[in-house]
């Protein structure tokens, strides 16, 4: 460890902001960045400054909390959380009362070392001095580029008339993902970063002008100067342009994007052109001796990704221009994450009214997203001309835009109905912006025009990111037992190392001397048969080593975690888009990742290319066996039900997004077949034996060795064998150590994800909603290979009745087999799909009974000793209910409120029975520490702290003397993967058999010495050579389901949970804000609740990605679009509730369990399903102002596209009439 932390490193550790870690380092500089510039910053300056930052682990409320303490409001929360206690301190007084323990802080922000910005390193002078000398041009000639720094604007002309077809780079944040990601190659690249008259910033009477290379956070910080300075009037255009800023990437991208970046990427979507275009900016041009300027209109950009420059000119600046009074000018941009991400559709909008009148003189409307380049709405704004500026003009535009903006069916980027839609919402917003500041303006000069309707008013209002509070209550652990470290919150183990930098994960191991590189050759077709391979351009790639292929395996090419069907390279066939067919090693990662884009493979193409559930329905392309679960009389249970309905749902896949990719480092130990493989793997023993199996050994010569991972989340169980097979091939074929580890695009391609569901139900229920009879039929998507998807299903059938007590009901799952790749584990492992689809049903049967949705939970929802346990809510039901029916029926016609209260029931064991057990060993020393190895790996979720603990509370010694360096199959053999939420429960109760065991052969020594310490015992055990090392075994006992009989025990027990989640709906644009949630997790006495609550939180997060943010999108020939966070969006910093309350259920020890506890990593997650809900109770309130009432279908996820098209209205209309959707 660090010899000295500094205060942004422990307080992210402290406060429980770390799991995995791998986020940690990213997260810990953004906030240095922030605080060296701004010693006191807001909790707003905070969020801003992680808007480029990603943690799938911890739902980054502990991050926020910790650092909260830097910020001026000084770790308060507002007062939001007051009736439950101050956010920081927890110190909570209505939640208990006298006859429970008094709720202890998961950290003591007293313990965190003071920011001394005094302390702080210096930017080094000689780099400050640097920049004062002259100029010099700079020149980097490399295998493939060269790269030239001019130092004056005559030199970059005359080089760009040198190199017409040079590329002119400056913040690299476009370039530089088309050369890594779309494959194209600039041999010339031209730096003007540093040219003065790219840098300039000057007033001219018409505007600001702004040089080519000003980055965009240097252009925010001037427009923000002049609209401190100027007239309101005058700044129209001004913040327009910093509202697209404010969403605009994140704070990491706005430091080095350049604005003429942005104008010459003329990218379809660009945020800020739409502005530039409809505010008719100026732009000067420049050639060698030529120079010109030209207004951006509707012909700048004259097709994809063009400008009208000619080759050998460069943009100099843009003028950007004040406006007048009597101009309104606003822009908008909608993306399916509010945060860093991409639009959907943006646009600018500038009117001008006569003098004295709200008759328009001029109006320029301007729309990206909406074709092959940002356009302007002519015929429209034609047609708006010398009109008042009233409900008729309201139509006339929404019937021209729908119109004019029109787009093919098949248009790239999909989601037509929705960016139509949005053309003619965006300007319905514009007008009642402009209609309320027109209003206002006007009756000063003692003219009357309408205003906005009071009930439209929140339509206008700009979305804003609250700032968060949150509460977290556990129950303490009782006086007395303070030496007791189970039930803790002490700090994961790692924190501090992860904090620093230190921790090592795969990737970090130090070179071996003659290491080599790989890289991944995969198939760009769906379903083929390969015809020919010829690797020879790759070959001849510097630094090129080898071709790996199936015929470099000396064992078996057939792999697979429960059955062999799938290969390790394809051989004559391949079933997926990014099918591994071979590898390249080479010298570097650079050369075998470019050579394997050399190699070219010759395809026949075969049919049919199966992509979707539905694709496999009509080709009856299935997995066997067909599962099914039975209870009760069915048939007998719709004849008795009052109604019958029938519904669907679909729910998309996710991926899983560790932040550390899939990694492996294969060692050829050079004798007897011997292999050392450093993996970042849930599944150390499988790893082991599947690389046996291909390499024609037996397991024993093959040692896996996990240190940590960054992240897994399930996909690290099965999937990460394939790559560590095809690295260990390799390291076999060349007989020197390989590394592999995968860039993200290449991960997401390879690996697959979360399984998609397709759910269609036929529910039979009473007048008062009570359920009596269920047939679902579900359809998973498990890709090309069966890998765990028949376990996956049955847990979505074992949970299809969620937390309810159906008398009745049948379950029928079908396993599809596509032409994807092989979908796997993801947390929760079917169980989340499973429930998704029981509450839509249950939704359903609400809104066909016209019943609030909790009477008909609670009159089907199961009761105390109906199950092995009970649900307990905590007692939501006075929650604002009534408040929001207000807010909906009388205040807001464009924004709703929904709630949901959604529970959940989550079975803790392997369905595969023989994966529940686990062996640990503990090796004492004659110094007394111990060394503790156990068949769990860690991911992040803690599980080698809470090992510690209760190796700690058995052995009676502190923490501190016990240390866990790694998992290894040469210390704990036949290990189960760390998967299923159990290994807690499994390795737990292995250690304390293995540690009871040390007991036991140190009792004597203890009965000698009684006032004799740990260390005493030990030595005085040791001479007298007693065995100091302990295997522990643990198997759950009494498990086992049979399907025949649909009779048996699946699960050791049940984990529960309930949450309730309030949302606020933008009607207009689909947008969300997740408003408030609160959740009471059962599990049961608490091993460590900090990790435990950062389990809930992290679960929750990810279930939120999974119902309302993240899709997959595939083409109709199986090729994934979205292969990396530019394109797929997790859940970001600004996605979290803005209040955030967990709640560890008191009193409810689990005497099934290790001390009392439950498993925690995975049930937590479907409680996300909340905010789905609390969304479809929204959309249920604006549906019902287009009168439509009763069920309606909403897939899964509830993005902006789907709350949009769902919210019908008079302008959904106008697009389908015009469009017939
Ligand atoms: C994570 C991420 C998030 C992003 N988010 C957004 C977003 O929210 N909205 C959005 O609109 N874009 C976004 N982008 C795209 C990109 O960041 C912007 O377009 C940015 O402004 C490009 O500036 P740059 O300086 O990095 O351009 P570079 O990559 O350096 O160059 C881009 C193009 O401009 C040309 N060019 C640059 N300067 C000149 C000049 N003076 N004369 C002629 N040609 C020139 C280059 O030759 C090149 O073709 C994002 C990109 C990333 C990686
Ligand atoms: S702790 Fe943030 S990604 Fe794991």
């Amino acid at each position: 460890m660090a010899s000295k932390l500094h205060p942004v490193q422990e307080r992210i550790a402290k406060a429980h902001g770390s799991q995995c870690g791998f986020c940690t380092p990213g997260i810990v500089m953004s906030m240095y960045a922030l605080l060296r510039n701004n010693p006191q910053p807001s909790m707003h300056d905070v969020q801003e400054a992680f808007q480029g930052n990603l943690c799938r682990c911890t739902g980054y409320r502990p991050i926020l909390e910790g650092y909260r303490s830097f910020t001026k409001d000084g770790g308060c929360c507002g007062g939001k959380a007051q009736s439950n206690g101050c956010c920081m301190t927890n110190e909570h007084t209505q939640e208990h009362d006298s006859s429970t323990l008094p709720v202890q802080k998961l950290y003591d922000q007293s313990e965190f070392m003071p920011l001394d910005p005094t302390q702080e390193i210096i930017f080094p002078p000689e780099l400050m001095s640097l920049s004062k000398q002259p100029q010099r041009e700079l020149r980097f000639a490399g295998e493939r580029v060269l790269w030239i720094q001019p130092c004056s604007l005559e030199e970059l002309l005359e080089l760009k008339a040198t190199y017409p077809n040079a590329k002119l780079v400056v913040g690299n944040t476009e370039v530089g993902i088309e050369m890594k990601f779309k494959n194209l190659f600039y041999p010339v690249i031209l730096a003007p970063a540093y040219i003065p008259e790219l840098n300039i910033i000057q007033n001219t009477q018409d505007g600001i002008q702004v040089g080519a290379s000003v980055t965009l956070t240097v252009l925010g910080d001037v427009l923000r100067a002049a609209v401190k300075k100027l007239p309101a009037h005058q700044t129209e255009v001004f913040k327009a342009v910093l509202e697209q800023l404010r969403w605009f990437a994140g704070q990491q991208i706005r430091n080095v994007a350049a604005v003429g970046g942005n104008i010459m990427t003329a990218s379809p979507i660009s945020d800020l052109n739409p502005v530039f275009m409809a505010a008719s900016c100026k732009l000067t041009v420049m050639s060698k001796g030529e120079k010109r300027v030209i207004e951006m209109d509707g012909k700048f950009f004259p097709g994809y990704r063009k400008t009208i420059l000619k080759p050998e000119e460069i943009l100099l600046s843009i003028e950007i221009p004040y406006t007048r009074k009597g101009q309104y000018f606003s822009a908008f941009k909608q993306s399916p994450r509010k945060e860093d991400d991409i639009a959907i559709v943006t646009c600018g909008m500038n009117v001008f009214f006569k003098e004295q009148s709200n008759i328009v003189q001029s109006i320029r409307i301007s729309y990206g997203g909406m074709a092959p380049v940002t356009v302007l709405a002519t015929a429209t704004c034609n047609r708006l001309l010398n009109r008042q500026w009233n409900e008729e003009l309201l139509e006339e535009a929404c019937t021209s835009l729908a119109e004019e903006m029109n787009l093919s069916p098949s248009a790239p980027g999909g989601m037509v109905t929705y960016r139509r839609t949005l053309t003619i919402s965006l300007f319905y917003k514009f007008f009642l912006n402009v209609q309320h500041k027109l209003s206002l303006d006007l009756l000063k000069e003692g003219v009357t025009v309408e205003d906005v309707r009071p009930e439209y008013t929140s339509a206008t209002e700009l979305f804003q990111l609250d700032s968060p509070s949150s509460v977290q209550l556990y129950q303490a652990v009782p006086p007395g037992y303070s030496d007791d470290v189970v039930g803790q919150p002490i700090m994961h183990l790692s924190a501090l190392k992860q904090a620093t930098g230190e921790a090592i994960y795969c990737d970090d191991i130090p070179c071996y001397e003659n290491e080599l590189h790989l890289a991944l050759v995969t198939s760009t077709k769906a379903h083929a048969l390969i015809k020919s391979i010829d690797t020879s351009d790759a070959m001849a790639v510097p630094g090129v080593v080898a071709f790996i292929s199936a015929k470099d395996i000396p064992g078996s090419n057939m792999t697979g975690p429960v059955v062999y069907d799938e290969t390790v390279f394809a051989d004559d066939k391949v079933t997926c888009v990014g099918h591994i067919v071979g590898a390249i090693v080479a010298d570097t990662q650079a050369h075998a990742q470019r050579a394997a884009k050399a190699v070219k493979i010759s395809y026949e193409e075969l049919q049919p290319v199966i992509v979707t559930i539905q694709d496999a329905i009509a080709n009856k392309s299935f997995f066997q066996p067909v599962r099914s679960i039975e209870r009760g009389d069915v048939a007998q249970g719709f004849k008795d039900s009052d109604h019958i309905l029938h519904g669907e749902m679909h729910i998309g896949g996710q991926e899983q997004f560790y932040l550390e990719t899939n990694c492996t480092l294969a060692v050829p130990r050079g004798e007897d077949g011997e292999m050392e493989l450093f993996v970042s793997t849930q599944s150390a023993s499988k790893t082991q034996a599947l690389v046996a199996k291909a390499l024609g050994v037996s397991a024993n010569r093959v040692v896996c060795r996990v240190k940590r991972m960054g992240g897994g989340f399930g996909g690290k169980e099965s999937r990460s064998t394939i790559l560590s097979t095809v690295v260990a091939v390799a390291a076999h074929t060349v007989k020197r150590p390989v590394r592999c580890m995968l860039d993200r695009d290449e991960d997401m391609l390879v690996t697959g994800g979360r399984h998609p569901f397709f759910g269609h139900y036929k529910v039979g229920y009473m007048n008062n909603g009570r359920v009596m009879a269920l047939e679902v039929t579900l359809y998973s998507n498990a890709g090309n290979s069966l890998d765990l998807s028949l376990s996956i299903l049955e847990r979505a059938l074992f949970h299809m009745d969620n937390s309810y007590n159906i008398p009745n009901i049948r379950g029928t799952g079908y396993v599809c087999k596509t032409n994807l790749p092989s979908n796997s584990a993801f947390r929760g492992f079917g169980g989340p799909q499973g429930m998704m689809i029981a509450e839509s049903w249950m939704s359903d049967v609400a809104l066909s009974c016209g019943l609030p949705a909790e009477e008909v939970h609670t009159n089907s929802l199961l009761l105390p000793g109906e199950e092995d346990e009970h649900v307990q809510g905590g007692g939501f039901h006075s929650l604002h209910f009534s408040f929001i029916n207000k807010f909906n029926e009388l205040q807001h016609r464009w924004t709703k409120r929904g709630l949901s209260i959604i529970p959940t029931k989550f079975g803790i064991s392997f369905t595969a029975v023989f994966l529940n057990q686990a062996g640990a060993l503990v090796l004492v020393y004659s110094d007394g520490s111990v060394l503790l190895t156990h068949g769990g790996t860690e991911m992040g979720q803690g599980l080698h702290t809470k090992m510690v603990q209760v190796a700690s509370k058995t052995l009676g010694i502190p923490c501190s003397k016990i240390h866990i360096t790694e998992t290894s199959t040469n210390t704990v053999p036949n290990t189960s993967p760390t998967a299923a939420s159990a290994s807690s429960d499994l390795n737990g109760m292995a250690i304390y058999n293995a540690c009871q065991t040390l007991l036991q052969r140190l009792q004597p020594y203890k009965d000698k010495n009684p006032k004799g310490c740990w260390e005493d015992w030990v030595k005085a055990a040791y001479f007298d050579r007693v065995h100091l090392s302990a295997n522990g075994f643990y198997k759950t006992p009494d498990l086992g389901y049979d399907f025949e009989t649909n009779s048996g025990r699946p699960f050791n027990y049940f984990s529960y949970g309930v949450a309730v989640s309030e949302v606020e709906i933008d009607c207009l644009t689909g947008s969300h804000k997740n408003l408030h949630t609160s959740i009471v997790m059962d599990v049961g006495k608490s091993l460590n609740p900090a990790l435990d609550i950062g389990q809930v939180e992290g679960g929750f997060m990810q279930g939120l990605g999974l119902f309302t943010l993240e899709e997959l999108r595939y083409s109709p020939d199986g090729y994934l679009y979205t292969r990396g966070p530019g394109m797929y969006k997790i859940p970001a910093f600004g996605d979290i509730p803005i209040e955030l309350k967990v709640s560890l259920l008191r009193d409810a020890p689990n005497e099934k369990a290790i001390f009392s506890s439950k498993a925690v990593g995975e049930p937590p997650l479907f409680l996300a399903a909340s905010v789905f809900y609390a969304i479809k109770d929204a959309i249920t309130a604006a549906r019902a102002e287009s009168n439509l009432t009763g069920p309606f279908r909403l897939d899964s996820p509830a993005t902006p596209e789907r709350i949009r098209n769902a919210c019908e209205d008079k302008f959904t209309k106008l697009v389908c009439s015009n469009f017939h959707c």
